[in-house]
């Protein structure tokens, strides 16, 4: 089977200009102008953007958590993922205290195999270092999981103390993995929440005040810190705060590689939603949102090279489920859904309202999570031999964001009503049209894991 896409705009992360594109199977085969060629099909791109498929290395999908699970299967999230221009997604395998890593892979194997209908590949949770994990390391590299997840936070459930993170990070830098963290300090946390419990202050707002910029910033910086010792390379997930993001540029006056991802919601959305009532349980997750002043720094984070990846820590529950905590803010499953919605929210604020160039919005949208994570350049850009993961995009069409419409399986949206600007036309996954005007053209178990390589620092 062969396509040629025609007249496109191409963007990537470098490059800007109008060709076509061959697809033979799965793969890129030539770029070139005015190509005369036959194929099989024949899409005409022009007025289009052309860009690689955007890679979401932050989801969580049918996740247990918070004595519920997330409401997006692998099947529905990665669906609605691909209406929105993203191919491919890193998802969290959390380790069960006291259980092995190869029984967690196993569990999340048997939820995601067969299921998907995007792309997807795998980070490792590791919530118990010890003797005997620590061989299993190197083996789930082997597996082609090649970043291990950490927390800081969520004590009791999943919290490591450094002297567990310590030891984690000799063994990924010996077996030539990336270590990736949730850096809030949990103890503060935990001693703020029972602070407010006590004091009755129990709604959504008080979330929000359990979890202030200084127990994200204390623990970027000692993250940073503990990487430098032991000079395991670093990814900090949805980072959020001036404070945080201050930790990394210290980190990088010394010369040390340390990545930074934030989150669609942490640039358009702030605190203030947090006054709304339990209707601010919509946007109750972990590190809450913050301040205008927080937006500003990571959008200028994006534009100094200091915040590599923009991505979503989709963790999505239904109104039902958060109303779990509609007396008690502490028990509100923590979490929000924007799968869908990443590319086209981040296109509509970022490029549209001037803050980003286009180059840099494939940057931060696909390029770098497929470098920083091994994937590069199977993944993340449109070049010769590359998987035709392609998005089709009318950078000029407007649409308005609502639960009515979207893919997600939860039944509200916290974007609801919003008029963006730019929309997915098409996506092509491997070489197939994957989505057309709306409509999803490829079935649960099109979408295949993705086993990623040892990180190699190209950015
Ligand atoms: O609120 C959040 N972020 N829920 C998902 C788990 C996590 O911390 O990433
Ligand atoms: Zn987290
Ligand atoms: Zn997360």
């Amino acid at each position: 089977m062969t396509t040629l896409i025609k007249n496109g705009r191409i963007v990537t992360a470098t490059d800007d200009y109008v060709a076509d594109i061959l697809i033979e199977g799965k793969q890129i085969k030539a770029i070139g102008k005015d190509m005369a060629v036959q194929a099989d099909e024949v899409i005409d791109a022009s007025g289009m953007l052309v860009m690689p498929g955007g890679i979401d290395p932050h989801v969580h999908l049918d996740m247990p958590f918070m004595g519920t699970s997330s409401s997006d299967s692998y099947e529905t999230g990665t669906r609605a993922a691909l209406h929105g221009g993203t191919t491919t997604v890193i998802d969290f395998i959390l380790q069960k205290q006291g259980n092995s890593l190869r029984s967690a892979l196993d569990e999340w194997n048997g939820r995601a195999n067969g299921n998907a209908v995007g792309d997807y590949s795998f980070h490792m949770a590791v919530t118990d270092f010890n003797e005997n994990t620590k061989p299993e390391v190197k083996q789930m590299i082997d597996e082609g999981i090649t970043s291990f997840k950490t927390f800081m936070a969520y004590k009791g459930a999943l919290m490591i103390d450094d002297r567990q993170m310590i030891g984690l990070m000799e063994e990924v830098k010996n077996q030539g993995g990336l270590i990736t963290v949730h850096a809030t300090n949990g103890d503060m946390i935990d001693y703020l929440i029972q602070k407010h419990r006590e004091e009755g202050k129990l709604s959504p707002l008080y979330h929000y005040l359990s979890q202030p910029e200084v127990t994200e910033a204390e623990a970027s910086e000692r993250f940073v810190d503990m990487a430098n010792y032991t000079g395991c390379p670093g990814y900090i997930v949805h980072l959020t705060c001036e404070g945080a993001l201050n930790a990394v540029r210290n980190a990088t006056r010394r010369n040390q590689k340390i990545f930074v991802e934030t989150c669609i919601q942490y640039l358009v959305l702030d605190a203030s939603l947090y006054e709304k009532d339990f209707d601010g349980a919509k946007w109750v997750m972990s590190p809450p949102l913050r301040e205008k002043k927080d937006q500003a720094t990571l959008w200028a984070g994006i534009n100094q090279g200091l915040v590599q990846v923009v991505a979503t820590d989709h963790c999505p529950f239904k109104w039902e489920q958060k109303k779990m905590g509609e007396k008690d803010f502490s028990k509100i499953p923590n979490g929000h859904p924007a799968i869908e919605h990443r590319m086209e929210l981040l296109f509509s604020e970022g490029v549209s309202k001037g803050k980003i160039t286009l180059n840099k919005y494939v940057e931060v949208a696909s390029t770098n999570a497929a470098k920083i994570f091994g994937m590069f350049p199977k993944k993340g850009t449109i070049a010769i031999g590359s998987d035709a993961d392609i998005v089709i995009f009318d950078p000029n069409e407007k649409h308005t964001v609502s639960a009515k419409t979207h893919h997600m399986n939860v039944d509200y949206s916290g974007y609801e009503g919003w008029e963006l600007s730019g929309k997915v036309k098409k996506v092509l996954l491997r070489g197939k049209v994957a989505i057309d005007n709306n409509e999803c053209k490829v079935s649960k178990g099109y979408g295949q894991f993705v086993k990623r390589n040892k990180v190699k620092q190209i950015i």
